[in-house]
């Protein structure tokens, strides 16, 4: 399977937002990232459900949401309502993981684990057969435009043998600090999904951009 992109709108022209997304519709980008964040699960705040709705008004792709709050699971029938693909929440926000994730697809959408820089992949063990895909986080969530932490190729590595090892179809995503050559490293360790933000809206051309992502 070809390796899929997923750009981070959180690295958009927030004040021209239409712009940017008609960009992402002619561009070569499978789903696009949608970060919400919370300012508690992690020191920031983004966007809410007002501007997921109007970005899915014209986005023609399918939304990949990537929640950073505590008690993802309050949300579920919101994010269905603003037609999102897939629904990731953090291992680390969910004490009863398994209950959300059947949640999560009994509404309708595909369910994905995400996993902070600290937590082991070893811990997916016991839930990695129920979901559509891991979400491994290469920063710190909670800001774009960070360093790519090195070990998450070993992350990628070993997600990649339990998912061999148990039959699992869960895809891997990664996000943070992805660029060129750490999604070169990515994509060798096994990875499926790419997530970036500023490495394609920081590019001269982010299309461009995009399409080179996609070639690799
Ligand atoms: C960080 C977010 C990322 C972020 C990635 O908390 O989850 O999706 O937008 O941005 P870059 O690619 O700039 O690291
Ligand atoms: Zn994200």
């Amino acid at each position: 399977m070809k390796h899929k992109i997923s750009p981070s709108l959180l690295a958009a022209n927030f004040s021209n937002l239409a712009e940017d997304i008609e960009m992402i519709n002619r561009s070569e980008a499978d789903w696009l990232h949608l970060d919400i964040m919370d300012g508690v699960f992690v020191p920031n705040i983004s966007f809410g459900f007002p501007v997921i709705k109007a970005v899915s008004r014209i986005c023609e792709k399918p939304l990949d949401v990537h929640l950073m709050i505590v008690n993802p699971e309050k949300f579920i029938p919101q994010i269905k309502a603003v037609g999102a693909k897939i629904m990731n929440v953090h291992y680390e926000a969910c004490p009863h993981l398994h209950r959300v994730i059947q949640q999560i697809r009994e509404a309708g959408m595909e369910p994905a684990v995400t996993i902070n820089p600290s937590t082991p992949v070893s811990l997916l063990k016991d839930i990695i057969e129920d979901v559509y895909m891991v979400l491994i986080m290469s920063v710190n969530p909670g800001f774009g435009g960070q360093k790519f932490i090195k070990h998450s190729i070993e992350k990628v590595k070993e997600l990649r043998l339990l998912i061999d090892k148990t039959g699992s179809d869960a895809l891997i995503e990664v996000d943070g600090g992805v660029n060129k050559e750490t999604a070169t490293l990515l994509l060798d360790a096994g990875a499926d999904v790419l997530v970036a933000g500023n490495a394609i809206f920081s590019a001269p051309s982010p299309e461009e951009m995009i399409h080179q992502l996609k070639t690799l």
